[in-house]
């Protein structure tokens, strides 16, 4: 399958992935810092490694995914794609992953609620000048009107991805860039160059 295929076929099943234009903003920044090793959190399908992938032959991708029709089907669409020798599925949870490679760039697009610890537990996996790219940061416009979200899960899960935001803005290791523009909300994170 191609990848409009696959995309395609994710949106009718309802599938989540990553919207048009957060996607546009991602690929652009990759190509723009010639970012070569990423680590994705959350594969789905493997629409967003496929689109990676496409950019640049020399571009490898870890991708993590934990349900096991989802991470079938990603296998299945990567295999039959030019991009099989780029992305490397791994079929377990986010929090078991363990790695010593380095990655210039860690696409976050799992569960929400767990961005403050992803970022931790990946942050020893940053190159010095990579990025962290956390997709979903206004999660469909609700954080800013979070006292009115009925549903009380839904409202803990918008109040901890407002709560990261701000312990990642007041966390001085970091310098942030916040896009509430763009998508369902971009923040991009790096590691502040010492003596700054
Ligand atoms: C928003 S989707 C990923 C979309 C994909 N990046 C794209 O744009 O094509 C999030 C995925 O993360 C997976 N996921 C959520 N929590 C996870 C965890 N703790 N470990 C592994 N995968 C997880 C879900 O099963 C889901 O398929």
């Amino acid at each position: 399958m191609d990848i409009e295929d696959v995309k395609r076929k994710a949106l009718e099943e309802k599938v989540p992935i990553i919207k048009d234009e957060g996607l546009e903003f991602l690929l652009d920044f990759i190509d723009k810092n010639q970012f070569r090793d990423i680590l994705e959190l959350g594969t789905a399908v493997g629409y967003s490694a496929m689109k990676m992938a496409a950019l640049n032959k020399d571009i490898f991708i870890d991708t993590i995914e934990k349900n096991e029709d989802m991470y079938k089907q990603a296998v299945d669409n990567v295999s039959n794609s030019p991009y099989r020798n780029q992305i490397k599925i791994h079929f377990m949870p986010i929090e078991e992953y363990r790695t010593d490679k380095m990655y210039d760039l860690i696409f976050v697009d799992a569960a929400k609620a767990q961005y403050g610890k992803y970022m931790e537990q990946f942050l020893p996996n940053l190159k010095e000048k990579g990025y962290m790219f956390f997709d979903n940061m206004i999660f469909h416009g609700l954080v800013y009107d979070v006292e009115n979200i009925a549903s009380r899960n839904l409202r803990n899960l918008v109040k901890k991805i407002i709560k990261f935001s701000e312990m990642v803005r007041n966390d001085d290791r970091f310098d942030i860039m916040f896009f509430d523009n763009i998508g369902d909300g971009i923040l991009l994170l790096s590691r502040r160059e010492s003596g700054s």
